[in-house]
């Protein structure tokens, strides 16, 4: 194929050269992104009297039925074209003549990409936070079912204090709301048009940045044309909050393949999200879990190679650029696979309260809470916290639990000891008692659950 910039070389590029130099097998998902951006620029050109009302129809309707026969798929991409602004164009002229030639006034494929990039990231934003949203819901749902659910909260992986599952299930919503504002965030500050930065310099006609922008949605134009059209921040911004989403689904998968381990069994996944292994008949594997976590590492793949990309490039565009776009696509596409899975896998899953309650029962968790009953009756909180490590010791030793150890044997260890300790000391109590702000109290969580839900449907 004859390349459009021919023109100043006397020999074609190497076939090899060629492929290497091509990315319309990558940025041909973007398709959609340059025609509506081109119809942007081509009425803009009109409205400025830089083309002419025929030439903006024409052009108009050639890139309409352009993106009609791509979407049927009666045009197909031609993978020798340079990419997939080349390959618009050229099929342009190819249908309506020298006029499609038009098009590339006061534009560069600088900013055409650039342009691309952004329209492209912002719905995949947008997919990746309705995404998230559906993830809070089927969190929600099981926080619902879940709120006076005893089990061991854990430090160290080791039993802590009695909370309630919903309790647990509240701190990853707040993970994912946190994400959902940091991608906001990043949309808002990438959603200016660089449209019209052309290659570097911006351009000797007088364009109309602000239309182009309006069009398609955008909150302004960007200010500095070489920055236009060599920024990329937005895809590291972007990469960063998929990274960090990951980052909480990978925590969030951890711990679902821990809980559904016999050594746990605190819940049961559903066999829709569950494998069988090739060999032992009786297993049944979290693997959508792992390989969320696994894929995890991909994700921050994606954003070390945008960095790294970015990292020592002189302004403005440099080709090193191109590669943005493989990080990028499948940083997005790979969270989104994450989270369409994750959720009904979370929604699904039986949880096994008899089990996470027979957890809490082991472990001595309620000792701090014997250690309070002394402080309350007036010790010392580091003399209260001696003296029950003792008792717990005796515990172990004896193989006795706090709630089996008799009250005389209570008062060796400190005659403040009374009958209504044992009361103190009950799982439910311990869990219920914790009122202080996002403490893990049935109250607590029910503030926490407004929250969630305000923030799911609320007026905002
Ligand atoms: N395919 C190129 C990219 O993705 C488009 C921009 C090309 N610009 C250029 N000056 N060669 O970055």
């Amino acid at each position: 194929m004859d390349k459009m910039w021919a023109g100043r070389f006397s020999k074609a590029l190497d076939k090899e050269a060629d492929d290497f130099n091509s990315s319309i097998h990558f940025d041909c998902k973007m398709y959609k992104q340059d025609i509506h951006g081109s119809i942007a620029h081509a009425e803009m050109l009109a409205e400025c009297n830089i083309i002419s009302m025929d030439d903006r129809n024409a052009i108009i309707k050639g890139l309409m039925e352009i993106e009609r026969d791509i979407d049927s798929g009666s045009l197909p991409f031609d993978f020798d074209a340079e990419d997939i602004h080349m390959f618009i164009e050229a099929e342009l002229t190819k249908r309506i003549g020298d006029v499609g030639k038009r098009l590339h006034t006061a534009r560069s494929r600088n900013d055409q990409v650039a342009l691309d990039i952004r329209l492209y990231m912002r719905d995949e934003a947008n997919e990746i936070i309705s995404l998230i949203r559906k993830l809070l819901c089927a969190i929600l749902n099981q926080a619902e079912k879940n709120k006076e659910t005893i089990l061991p909260g854990y430090t160290h992986l080791q039993r802590a204090q009695p909370i309630m599952f919903a309790h647990h299930l509240c701190a990853y919503a707040m993970m994912f709301m946190r994400d959902i504002g940091r991608i906001e965030d990043a949309v808002k500050r990438m959603n200016l048009s660089p449209l019209g930065s052309c290659a570097l310099a911006g351009t000797t006609y007088e364009t109309d940045r602000k239309s182009v922008a309006r069009k398609l949605g955008f909150d302004g134009i960007t200010l500095n044309s070489i920055d236009g059209v060599s920024d990329r921040d937005f895809c590291v911004e972007l990469m960063s909050a998929f990274a960090l989403t990951m980052t909480h689904l990978s925590r969030f998968s951890e711990e679902v393949i821990l809980w559904s381990s016999w050594e746990f069994k605190f819940v049961e996944l559903d066999d829709s999200y569950t494998t069988g292994s090739s060999i032992m008949p009786q297993k049944k594997n979290p693997d959508m879990a792992e390989l969320v976590r696994g894929k995890t590492g991909r994700v921050y793949g994606d954003l070390v190679a945008m960095l790294t990309i970015l990292k020592g490039l002189p302004l403005a565009y440099n080709k090193d650029m191109q590669e943005d776009k493989e990080a990028i696509f499948d940083s997005s596409e790979t969270v989104k696979k994450c989270l369409s899975i994750f959720a009904p896998m979370i929604e699904t899953m039986t949880v096994r309260k008899d089990k996470m309650y027979a957890a809490a029962g082991e472990g001595f968790i309620n000792a701090t809470d014997l250690a309070d009953y002394l402080v309350k009756k007036g010790q010392p909180f580091r003399s209260a916290y001696k003296t029950v490590g003792q008792i717990v010791g005796k515990c172990i030793a004896e193989k006795k639990t706090l709630e089996t150890l008799s009250l005389p044997e209570y008062k060796e260890f400190d005659n403040l000891f009374e009958e209504d300790l044992y009361a103190e000391i009950d799982l439910r109590n311990c869990a219920e008692k914790r009122i202080s702000a996002g403490g893990t109290s049935v109250a607590s969580i029910e503030v926490q659950l407004d929250y969630i839900k305000d923030f799911l449907y609320g007026s905002k």
